[in-house]
């Protein structure tokens, strides 16, 4: 290349990161990140994102949830430092919270899961790695030494799942995490009306919503193409084989029940944790097939419309099974304080789903960085207004439920 041809590339390359640095500036929140994201990508796409099922009640739910709960702070309590570290899952975190594993970010953005795993590091904690991600396990696992989660869907052709637990194990996944509450595809009327799916089958609303964001289409057809690594030789998004929605209702095994996954259980034979995990007799019976976890969610609001906001559902988790094994939890998480609040009823960790994505769609691997930047201030400037050095001094005698 030419003197000239490195320059003009230099000049366009630090352009695009002052615009970035600038379009980040503008954000200090989760809600600054959802309007920028939805600036950027086509509607469908913003869509698929920020939809849930049926009439969405259980998606505002669980932020709504939070607001139903009081702190009650501490003071002069000597707090110079704070320590946000936790261990959950046998794995040792900087941070109370973890991005919990979602599909099909290299459509959010070209960096996709390589932005989200980076940023986790840079931060110390875990990232999961969805069953429909668009970067391969091992590459992810490679990149960075912070734990790695690895998010499984269970399928009819038990060779298949037992030749991915493998996969996973080889690769040095520390957690798997069986989501069980997707045994069918929630109704998300969102997608239905401009026709998101793998492979896309837009509607004429969706397509013109593609036409006005020109930029995402350039962007996505001039970096690396889309693939799912995970399931390459099942799902297909030149639409031969087979798509997203097929992949779900042909593929996966309605018919999956606690004895399957106890088997499962055995044989990965390590950390393992139940995804989904709502009703308190469900929690018990992770514990008794050898489960070292489970996250409280509803998938945040995108399966079961009405399900309860994870959040009202946590204590009586915590208590019935708190004492055996780790309780985690998503859904609705928009700022620290929500954190604090889960961390003080009993979680021992707290999954964030769109507060990452909105960012990553925003700006990649600069956005969510950003994004837990922020996350990780609130949650230590609120607990030293809370008057807490350590993540064990937050506790239930400091939330009062209207
Ligand atoms: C766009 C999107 C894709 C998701 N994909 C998956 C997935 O592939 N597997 C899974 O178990 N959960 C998936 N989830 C659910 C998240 O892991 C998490 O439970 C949820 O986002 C938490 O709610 P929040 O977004 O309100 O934080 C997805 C969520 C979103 C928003």
């Amino acid at each position: 290349m030419s003197e000239e041809a490195v320059a003009a590339v230099a000049a366009v390359s630090a352009r695009k990161e002052w615009a970035i640095d600038m379009r980040l500036r503008e954000c200090h929140n989760f809600h600054d990140f959802r309007r920028l994201a939805r600036r950027r990508l086509p509607r469908p796409i913003f869509d698929y994102i920020d939809g849930a099922a049926d009439d969405e009640v259980t998606h505002r739910r669980n932020t709504a949830s939070f607001e139903r709960c009081d702190l009650v702070p501490n003071v002069l309590r000597g707090v110079e430092t704070a320590d946000l570290s936790v261990t959950v899952l046998g794995q040792k975190l900087a941070l109370p919270v973890y991005c919990s594993p979602t599909a099909l970010q290299r459509l959010f953005h070209h960096e996709g899961e390589r932005a989200v795993a980076a940023a986790a590091a840079r931060h110390g904690t875990m990232f999961g790695v969805s069953s429909l991600g668009t970067v391969s396990l091992e590459e992810l696992r490679k990149a960075h030494d912070t734990p790695q989660v690895y998010q499984f869907y269970f399928h009819k052709d038990r060779g298949l799942n037992r030749a991915m637990l493998q996969r996973a194990k080889g690769a040095g996944v520390e957690v798997m995490m069986l989501t069980v509450d997707s045994i069918t595809g929630g109704n998300r009327e969102r997608d239905l009306r401009t026709g998101f799916s793998i492979p896309f089958r837009l509607t004429l609303a969706g397509m013109l919503q593609f036409a006005i964001k020109p930029m995402w289409g350039i962007n996505y057809l001039t970096q690396a193409g889309f693939k799912l690594p995970q399931l390459e030789e099942h799902v297909d998004m030149s639409g031969g084989a087979l798509s997203i929605g097929r992949y779900f209702t042909e593929m996966l095994d309605p018919s999956m029940n606690w004895t399957d996954v106890a088997s499962m259980v055995q044989e990965w034979n390590g950390q393992f944790c139940l995804k989904g995990i709502m009703s308190v007799i469900d929690a018990k019976r992770a514990t008794e097939i050898g489960c070292t976890g489970v996250v409280v969610s509803n998938h945040g609001g995108r399966q079961l419309d009405g399900s309860r906001a994870s959040f009202d559902q946590l204590a009586e988790i915590v208590d019935a099974v708190g004492d055996r094994i780790d309780v985690l939890m998503d859904g609705g998480i928009q700022r620290g304080s929500h954190v604090l609040k889960a961390l003080s009823v009993g979680a021992k960790a707290v999954g964030l789903g769109r507060y990452y994505l909105y960012p990553l769609a925003a700006a990649g691997r600069p956005g969510v960085e950003r994004a837990l930047d922020l996350i990780r201030a609130e949650i230590e400037r609120d607990m030293k207004l809370m008057g807490c050095t350590s993540i064990a001094h937050l506790s239930r005698d400091n939330l009062r439920f209207r």
